[in-house]
């Protein structure tokens, strides 16, 4: 791919590396590029970090006509800079495009894009323990038109943004607060998509969360209000007597890349995962009968996030002994292990930015 390049001449002072907390710091660069029916892709550049501008009827202001991948790349331990499963981003931003009626991105050009943008700022790419360069890929229609109608020009942009933890609570476990009021996503909606209509829908309920004194939201499913989905910002699994359980995904789920790098880690080491319905009800059990040794998020941005508390129905269940477990543990080691380089990559997940 031809992709020009406009340097940055006032770069901005690097923030400190210990306290880079989520998402607050962004690099110097951007990457765009432009789609018109009829002439595809074009005019693929980087330039300088800086607001966007578009005409005030832009629909992606008005009917969020807007996809987004969320992904990050690591100083490794031999000092090289490693994306994480880059091709699986590629292939869940197309199939989330599909559904808002966006036009495809090659794979090739997505992670080549990220690449030729992590290697302009690659004195982004934090070395501090337990830091990583998240990358923000996505498109959206700034198509002049307040009409409701399929679009014909997209922006195709990835950002870069040096960070931290995702929680506040690190590695020590978070509180859930189970959302049986407002629900996430329906059947035969857009729950399975990465967009930003469904962040925007779960703010009420992470606000009512927040103001109850918890970490999170645990959504259930938008027919029954009866079975877990997912948790706002990642995938939920469960350790119930020494089975690994995950909600099925379904066109209302987000299907998280450590999701399935997390069961196939599992599995690797002989657990039983099982992805099936589990019903709120079941988790409840659990809880009071001691059933439910662990739980746990999985994502991009939370990593491998133990759960210590939720609220069900608004009573109050503590997870074993409130700290973290020993599979979390061990997931989140050797996630972190092969994505920073200080373990073997035997399923071949790390991707060199050359
Ligand atoms: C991610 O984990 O990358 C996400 O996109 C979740 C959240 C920050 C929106």
């Amino acid at each position: 791919m031809d992709i020009r390049v406009i340097e940055n001449i006032n770069p901005k002072a690097k923030p400190d590396e210990n306290n880079l907390g989520f998402g607050e710091y962004f690099t110097d660069h951007m990457f765009i590029m432009d789609y018109a029916t009829g002439k595809g892709w074009h005019d693929a550049r980087i330039v300088p970090y800086g607001p966007v501008s578009m005409d005030p009827s832009a629909m992606v202001l008005h009917y969020a006509v807007e996809i987004f991948e969320g992904m990050k790349a690591y100083t490794c331990a031999d000092g090289k800079v490693r994306m994480f499963r880059p091709y699986a981003n590629a292939q869940r931003m197309n199939r989330s495009g599909q559904r808002f009626c966006m036009p495809v991105i090659p794979e090739e050009d997505f992670v080549e894009a990220i690449c030729r943008l992590i290697k302009q700022d690659q004195s982004w790419v934090p070395q501090a323990e337990g830091t990583s360069l998240y990358i923000r890929p996505f498109m959206y229609s700034d198509q002049s038109n307040v009409g409701v109608r399929m679009p014909d020009y997209f922006k195709f942009m990835v950002i870069l943004s040096p960070v931290g933890a995702y929680y506040k609570e690190g590695l020590n476990p978070v509180s859930i607060y189970v959302e049986d009021e407002y629900v996430r996503a329906a059947k035969g909606g857009t729950g399975y998509a990465k967009c930003g209509g469904n962040y925007a829908a779960s703010l009420i309920a992470q606000k009512k969360a927040k103001d109850l004194g918890y970490t999170q939201v645990l959504w259930l499913d938008g027919a029954q209000r009866k079975y877990i989905e997912e948790v706002g910002t990642m995938n939920v699994m469960f350790k119930i007597k020494g089975e690994i359980v995950a909600p099925e995904l379904g066109d209302s789920v987000l299907p998280g890349i450590t999701r399935d790098s997390a069961i196939q880690l599992l599995q690797s080491w002989g657990y039983k995962v099982t992805e099936r319905k589990i019903a709120i009800e079941e988790l409840l059990a659990a809880a009071q009968s001691g059933d439910l040794e662990e739980a746990f998020g999985t994502g991009t941005a939370a990593v491998i996030s133990p759960i210590g508390l939720f609220n069900i129905h608004g009573e109050k269940l503590q997870v074993g002994d409130g700290k973290i477990g020993p599979v979390a543990q061990k997931l989140y080691d050797t996630l972190t292990g092969i994505q920073w380089g200080k373990l073997s990559d035997p399923f071949g997940w790390t991707y060199e930015i050359k």
